[in-house]
């Protein structure tokens, strides 16, 4: 880095809000990265755009801290998310082979069925709203179906938790009254049923955890904290990506139509859609010192953003980056992160959205955006999602 570069003027007071976002990521991060590799934004906080710069985050969590970024996320904190070195390591430990491909394979035939149902109670009708009644019902059942606990809690979980992302405000200690309730409420249930499998364990993830030893076993608070952990990132965040996915195929009927006929291709577009729409776009730090970024300096003490909309969409790693192209599938998107904190459950997440998509085609191959609709994000948030997805596809044919 020359003297020169190293002392450009930062951008500064960038409105994020005015970004084009809600309908057309592909110009909204565009535009956020012509900004520059780092500006700050109204509110402050330091934002990294570029493919390295953000690689340059991930990997350095002692410059960047996790632990202090979600400082302000509830009491219980959450493990491994929010847990810097060199206690992190200790989790990873012990979460990474719980949540190996092999273990995930397991589940598989359970999850396919539970898809399976969730499609066949609307594929006669000739529409849904694949928001409402597929993408947000599901990843509550696979926690449920993998911590041993009723699916029939799936409603009330789903309502805490859309309570808590829908309030919570990045960057700012706001808590509302009605994101503390669902906070307590998600906590006094959770309480409840680490309590329960503890003296009654069963053949599902939250026993084995607990029966660890020695100085593998966890207490109840770091219990509290990987289920904290779990529902704030491993919900919202396969919901929102199955949206995604379905709008691109819903939108794009030659692509579909050879996702079908070509199943190996299923993966490589979930990827490649992963890729273009993060669901967690700015994932935050806290700078531990003054640290330098892409030639700029950023104060010890600052709240840092990864922009991975914009890193995932860098042209000096994907040649063509606004586009869904497989050939990009392999070139290592952002969206689960990296580093010590990348994503413990992206095998999951992809089996997920893979048994999805699969059980929705093999029963509704045929499908588009009803007429007039018209899916957009609400920008900025934590999570970017659709909320309703309103699709209309031709009745099957009565046996
Ligand atoms: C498409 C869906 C998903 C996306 C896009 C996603 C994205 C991410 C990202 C970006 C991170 C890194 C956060 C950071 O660096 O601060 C992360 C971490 C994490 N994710 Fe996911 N995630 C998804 C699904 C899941 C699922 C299904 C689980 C369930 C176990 C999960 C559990 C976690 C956990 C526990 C961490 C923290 C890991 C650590 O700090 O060591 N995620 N995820």
């Amino acid at each position: 880095m020359t003297q020169q570069e190293t002392e450009r003027a930062m951008p500064t007071g960038v409105v994020l809000a005015t970004e084009p976002m809600a309908h057309d990521r592909n110009r909204g991060w565009e535009l956020l990265r012509q900004v520059g590799p780092v500006f700050q934004d109204d509110l402050g906080l330091y934002n990294v755009t570029t493919y390295e710069g953000v690689k340059f985050v991930q990997q350095n969590p002692k410059l960047f801290s996790s632990q202090r970024a979600f400082d302000d996320q509830g009491s219980v904190q959450q493990i491994p998310l929010a847990v810097d070195p060199p206690d992190h390591a200790r989790y990873r430990r012990i979460l990474d082979p719980v949540f190996a491909p092999r273990e995930v394979n397991k589940m598989d035939v359970e999850l396919r069925r539970q898809a399976a149902e969730l499609v066949d109670a609307f594929a006669h009708r000739g529409h849904c709203d694949a928001m409402n009644d597929l993408a947000k019902l599901f990843p509550t059942q696979v926690f449920l179906t993998m911590f041993g606990l009723p699916l029939d809690d799936r409603d009330k979980c789903m309502e805490w938790v859309r309570t808590i992302n829908a309030e919570r405000v990045l960057g700012t200690d706001i808590l509302s009254d009605s994101l503390v309730e669902a906070s307590n409420a998600l906590a006094d249930y959770s309480r409840q049923f680490i309590r329960a499998k503890r003296e009654a364990p069963g053949d599902d993830l939250l026993s084995r955890i607990l029966a660890f030893e020695g100085e593998d076993e966890w207490t109840e608070d770091e219990m509290m904290g990987f289920v904290g952990s779990f529902i704030n990132a491993g919900l919202d965040t396969v919901t929102s990506s199955l949206g995604f996915v379905f709008h691109y195929l819903a939108t794009n009927p030659d692509v579909r139509r050879r996702v079908i006929e070509e199943p190996e291709l299923v993966n490589p577009i979930i990827e490649e859609v992963l890729r273009l729409e993060p669901v967690g776009p700015r994932i935050p730090r806290v700078t531990t010192q003054d640290v330098e970024v892409c030639g700029y300096t950023i104060p010890a003490n600052s709240m840092v953003l990864m922009c991975l909309g914009a890193a995932n969409r860098d042209p000096e790693r994907f040649p063509n980056p606004h586009e869904v192209d497989v050939e990009q599938a392999n070139l290592g998107h952002l969206t689960f992160g990296g580093g010590i904190h990348r994503c413990l459950g992206s095998h999951l997440a992809r089996r997920e959205m893979r048994i999805v998509v699969e059980e929705f085609h093999r029963r509704i191959p045929e499908y588009e955006l009803a007429p007039g609709a018209e899916p957009t994000i609400k920008w900025p948030a934590g999570v970017v999602t659709f909320e309703t997805m309103p699709l209309v596809f031709p009745v099957p044919a009565a046996p």
